[in-house]
């Protein structure tokens, strides 16, 4: 240690790492862990990511072949396989779980703007990732979803044409593509997460974790070293243990939809597209929301319009921090926290129905997909009352507006049947209606007060 210390002063290095706490405050301590368990996953993910580099070809001939010959001759090949796919499903629900809590919990409040947004960067990535991987097979059902997800860049206003021939390397899906995504997987999204989790450790190293709301040092701290980090070892374990179990008992996935990596047949261009094609999980609620849009609307392409509202979505997501003025003044913000179960509840009730739950399989008869919002609005409402009912109960919560917004969409669509759009705008009216006399009221109480 003495001779590394007098070459490059690392002291004060351990000195910090020794005083290093983290806050114990109101809220449960669980939250703290999501970020690491999210690392574990994506550490699993460069390790096996190597290991199958090791066999993979990219190439017409090739491609598909070598996974083939990875996961019936290799030894073991099929595992790494298996762990490298499960491994980015469960990390993507550990990142879901980590972002939404650091938004309940105000954590991107100052001075940790920059960790959020950095954050937000890391969750773009991880889902280039999905994206990127999924075609890598080369098989049939990799190479039709790609088509499918490809297409939606077509409609970003001006640069559609060029967006897609950039993504494609041509007009149409082909072994370009899967160079460019190869390209992508293995070297530029890689490059650009390490940098940007750096970014983001670093901030996290200097102004260490959030205390809770309305306080600026927390009533109790836990030493980093070794209380924090020997918890953080143990989860990571049981991690591992979930991980291999999933990996060895469900090797080709659970073999639901957006969840299945059974090889199956090799892509053939030629081949006519087959029904039913479904985008990871992840991007169901993308998915299904284009399906809600019609294809003019106002003069204007739906899709488009679409596209258009998910980037304002996902731009008020990036900057929520300076949104939430109340919780840059380090107090409690009930509206930012409804906001945050409206938005679960949005991509629930779209994810779910993504997924047809409640609908003859493979089925698009208007009837048919009646009954499936019918049966995904009872479940995303059931799940609506149990969150308000905790909420209030446990939490005390008295704000609703939004969530309440959220469930009447659900309600007037999947139970009256009447269109998305149009259920979407009754309820978005209903809660600019309350806000807007809230906020009146409020003011007129303030003014006859002073
Ligand atoms: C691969 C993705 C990510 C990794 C590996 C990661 C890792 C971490 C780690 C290790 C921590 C410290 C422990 C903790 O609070 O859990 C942390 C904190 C934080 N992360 Fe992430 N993160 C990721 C994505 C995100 C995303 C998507 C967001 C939000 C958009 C985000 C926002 C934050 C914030 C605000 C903190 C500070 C929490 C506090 O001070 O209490 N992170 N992250």
């Amino acid at each position: 240690m003495g001779w590394i210390d007098r070459r490059y002063q690392v002291t004060p290095l351990f000195e910090f790492l020794r005083h290093k706490e983290v806050p114990i405050g109101s809220h449960w301590m669980g939250w703290y862990y999501l970020g690491g368990v999210t690392m574990f996953f994506f550490v699993v993910q460069i390790i096996t990511g190597v290991l199958l580099l090791m066999y993979y070809q990219p190439g017409e001939a090739t491609s598909y072949e070598s996974i083939r010959i990875l996961t019936t001759k290799v030894p073991f090949g099929w595992l790494i396989r298996s762990i490298h796919s499960w491994s980015a499903h469960l990390m993507i629900v550990s990142l879901l779980l980590h972002m939404f809590s650091t938004m309940m919990l105000k954590a991107y409040r100052p001075p940790r703007e920059i960790t959020w947004v950095s954050g937000y960067l890391l969750f773009l990535l991880t889902l280039g990732f999905g994206f990127s991987g999924y075609l890598l097979p080369w098989n049939k059902l990799a190479y039709f979803a790609t088509t499918v997800g490809t297409n939606i860049v077509k409609s970003v206003p001006l640069l559609g044409d060029w967006l897609l021939q950039v993504m494609r390397g041509g007009q149409d899906v082909s072994i370009n593509t899967l160079y460019r995504f190869f390209a992508g997987h293995v070297v530029i999204l890689p490059l650009a997460f390490v940098g940007v989790i750096g970014l983001h450790l670093l901030l996290i190293q200097r102004q260490g974790m959030a205390p809770p709301v309305g306080t600026t040092t927390a009533p109790r701290g836990m030493k980093f070293f070794p209380s924090f980090a020997l918890r953080d070892l143990l989860l990571w374990l049981a991690c591992l243990m979930l991980l291999i179990t999933f990996a060895v008992f469900l090797p080709y996935g659970p073999g639901i939809p957006g969840m299945d990596w059974e090889l199956g047949d090799k892509a053939d261009p030629f081949a006519p597209a087959y029904p039913g094609i479904k985008p990871e999980w992840y991007f169901l609620w993308e998915y299904q929301l284009l399906k809600e849009f019609p294809p003019h609307l106002f003069g204007l392409e739906g899709p488009q319009i679409c596209l258009f509202v998910i980037a304002i979505l996902l731009g008020i997501w990036a900057i929520i921090p300076w949104l939430d003025r109340r919780a840059y003044r380090n107090l409690n913000s009930p509206a930012f926290t409804d906001f945050g179960w409206a938005a679960i509840l949005f991509l629930t009730y779209l994810t779910l129905m993504g997924w047809d739950i409640g609908a003859k399989s493979g089925s698009d008869d208007p009837t048919s997909l009646q009954k499936s919002a019918h049966v995904c609005a009872l479940w995303t409402l059931a799940a609506g009352a149990v969150v308000i009912i905790v909420r209030g109960w446990r939490f005390k919560h008295r704000w609703f507006i939004l969530t309440g917004a959220a469930l009447l969409q659900v309600a007037v669509h999947g139970l009256l049947g009447l269109p998305y759009l149009v259920a979407g705008v009754i309820s978005a009216g209903a809660a600019f209606v309350i806000i807007t006399a809230m906020f009146l009221l409020g003011r007129a109480s303030r003014s006859s007060a002073g």
